[in-house]
């Protein structure tokens, strides 16, 4: 009798046995993807290595990835953990989201990008999603909102539940962003009857209060529920983010008690987007080779020794060798570079005043030199008298590179001694008592040979300079 009982009891026990067997809990963890051996990877998604990161899509346009545990599973209830990161490219609107899936096959050749997530077509498909969407569909029930929204989808992207992402701590509502980079953890959890989604920002505990709760029956999705496989799924188009999975817990327990703990410190690094696009045109500016910089910089430096030179030069033509006693003529005082321009630069071409019989520039300076008398004309004779008191101030002169220099007597009005160098100069043939200040300054260029000679010939000399002009008219007007 008691052995019948122990036998019946044995039988009962094993019975039990075998029938827990057949709804063992199935259970899994990636705490990165670098072992695929359960992974199912369809179209764009793939694992980055060596971070192990599971990358949905890229930000290039029109993607979709999938990404699913290989092995199908039997469940009535299920509980799962992941933290999901979506990447918007800088400048680009963010887009489209991505979704946790339940589905009865593995053949999603019929699923469509852009709004559908690469879960869904435009017809009824064997799956249950909870979508993390950052675009609004109106038609698709989702809800407006800067952060994007999260919805539960049943064989169809249209929402039958949808909120803005948000979860509840110390019984406030705080909002959290799908567009920003940071990485939010998802609860997902299924009793048989009630799917609750929770959302949280990697640092919050679970809330203890889930953002969606909906009543569905997986009987009504999934006639055989003897084999269906979770995963993930996302999409892009014109709106691109690189959209990744770092880490996933699943098990078929109810309540989630059995899932493995999130080490928010062993997580994959999400890398950071590419750069904007509109950095692209610079790039070829940077990539002009070296030599041609070089170049560059060698003919800038020529042309500003170049340009220095010149000027260095002139200024040096130009200068001025100016005496204390020409201070207070300083009005009437014609720079050398005006006379070197009125003389196209004291041309042996080129004669003082006008008329007939002018002395050549030559002849002047070598009257000043007192080495020759000048030749014999009158005061009256018409241009010379106008000239004379410019060329009497004369100071100094210098003709050769051997730079010998002269002090020409000075010849002022008689009236007014203004200059220690001036004299009564009547008695000079084309002396003039002229009221005048004017002084002139001879300065021939250095370069010029000693020997140059200056031809007779009689021209006429032209005054450009339009003081030196008005000066020289109001001397004749005087006279
Ligand atoms: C994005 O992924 C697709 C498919 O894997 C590939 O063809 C494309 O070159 C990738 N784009 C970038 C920018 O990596
Ligand atoms: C990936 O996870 C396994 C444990 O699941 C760990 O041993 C390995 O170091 C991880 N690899 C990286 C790159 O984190
Ligand atoms: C949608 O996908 C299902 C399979 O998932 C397929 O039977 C159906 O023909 C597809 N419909 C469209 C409109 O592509
Ligand atoms: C927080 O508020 C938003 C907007 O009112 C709502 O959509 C969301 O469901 C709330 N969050 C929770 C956790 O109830
Ligand atoms: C990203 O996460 C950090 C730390 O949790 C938080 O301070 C920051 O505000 C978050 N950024 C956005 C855009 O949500
Ligand atoms: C879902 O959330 C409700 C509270 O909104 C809770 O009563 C229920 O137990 C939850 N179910 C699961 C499977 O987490
Ligand atoms: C779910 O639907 C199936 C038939 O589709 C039905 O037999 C079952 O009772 C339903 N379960 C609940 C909890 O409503
Ligand atoms: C359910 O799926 C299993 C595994 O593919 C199969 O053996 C079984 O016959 C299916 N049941 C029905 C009712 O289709």
């Amino acid at each position: 009798m008691a052995r019948g009982q122990l036998l019946q009891i044995l039988i009962i026990t094993s019975l039990n046995l075998i029938s827990l067997s057949s709804q063992q809990e199935t259970r899994f963890v990636y705490e990165n993807f670098t072992s695929q051996e359960n992974l199912h990877l369809d179209a764009s998604a793939k694992v980055l290595l060596p971070s192990g990161l599971l990358q949905l899509t890229n930000n290039s346009d029109y993607q979709m990835g999938r990404a699913f545990h290989k092995k199908p599973i039997q469940f009535t209830s299920f509980s799962t953990h992941f933290v999901c990161a979506l990447v918007p490219k800088p400048g680009v609107e963010p887009g489209h989201g991505l979704t946790f899936l339940v589905s009865a096959s593995l053949d999603f050749s019929n699923a469509q990008a852009t709004r559908y997530l690469g879960a869904f077509n435009a017809s009824v498909t064997h799956a249950i999603a909870v979508e993390l969407d950052t675009i609004w569909n109106p038609e698709f029930n989702d809800i407006k909102g800067g952060n994007g929204h999260v919805g539960i989808d049943v064989t169809n992207p249209i929402s039958i539940a949808v909120a803005q992402p948000s979860y509840y701590s110390k019984g406030r509502n705080v909002s959290l962003s799908l567009l920003s980079r940071n990485s939010t953890q998802v609860w997902v959890d299924y009793d048989g009857s009630m799917l609750n989604v929770s959302l949280a920002p990697l640092d919050v505990k679970k809330p203890s209060l889930p953002l969606l709760s909906q009543r569905i029956n997986f009987s009504d999705v999934f006639p055989n529920r003897s084999k269906l496989f979770v995963g993930f799924s996302a999409a892009t188009g014109n709106a691109v983010s690189d959209q990744y999975i770092l880490w996933w817990s699943f098990s078929t327990s109810k309540g989630g008690s059995s899932l493995q703990r999130l080490d928010i410190s062993k997580l994959p690094q999400v890398p950071l987007p590419k750069p904007l696009p509109t950095v692209h045109p610079k790039a070829p500016h940077k990539k002009l080779p070296q030599w041609i910089i070089i170049m560059i910089v060698c003919v800038a430096v020529v042309v500003l020794a170049v340009l220095a030179g010149v000027y260095v030069h002139r200024r040096k033509k130009f200068s001025e060798v100016s005496e204390t006693w020409e201070k207070e003529f300083d009005a009437h005082r014609f720079s050398y570079k005006s006379l070197y321009k009125a003389t196209k630069g004291f041309s042996k071409d080129e004669f003082l005043g006008k008329g007939e019989s002018r002395p050549t520039m030559e002849q002047v300076v070598l009257y000043l030199n007192q080495n020759l008398p000048l030749p014999d004309f009158s005061p009256y004779t018409l241009g010379i008298g106008t000239f004379a008191p410019v060329l009497v101030d004369a100071a100094s002169l210098v003709v050769s590179s051997a730079s010998w220099s002269w002090s020409a007597p000075s010849m002022s009005s008689s009236s007014a001694n203004h200059s220690p160098y001036a004299y009564q100069a009547t008695d000079q043939p084309w002396g003039q008592t002229l009221e005048t200040k004017n002084s002139l300054h001879i300065a021939a260029e250095s370069e010029k040979p000693k020997t140059q000679s200056f031809s007779s010939a009689v021209k006429t000399v032209t005054l450009p300079e339009e003081d030196l002009e008005s000066n020289l008219s109001r001397i004749s007007s005087q006279r």
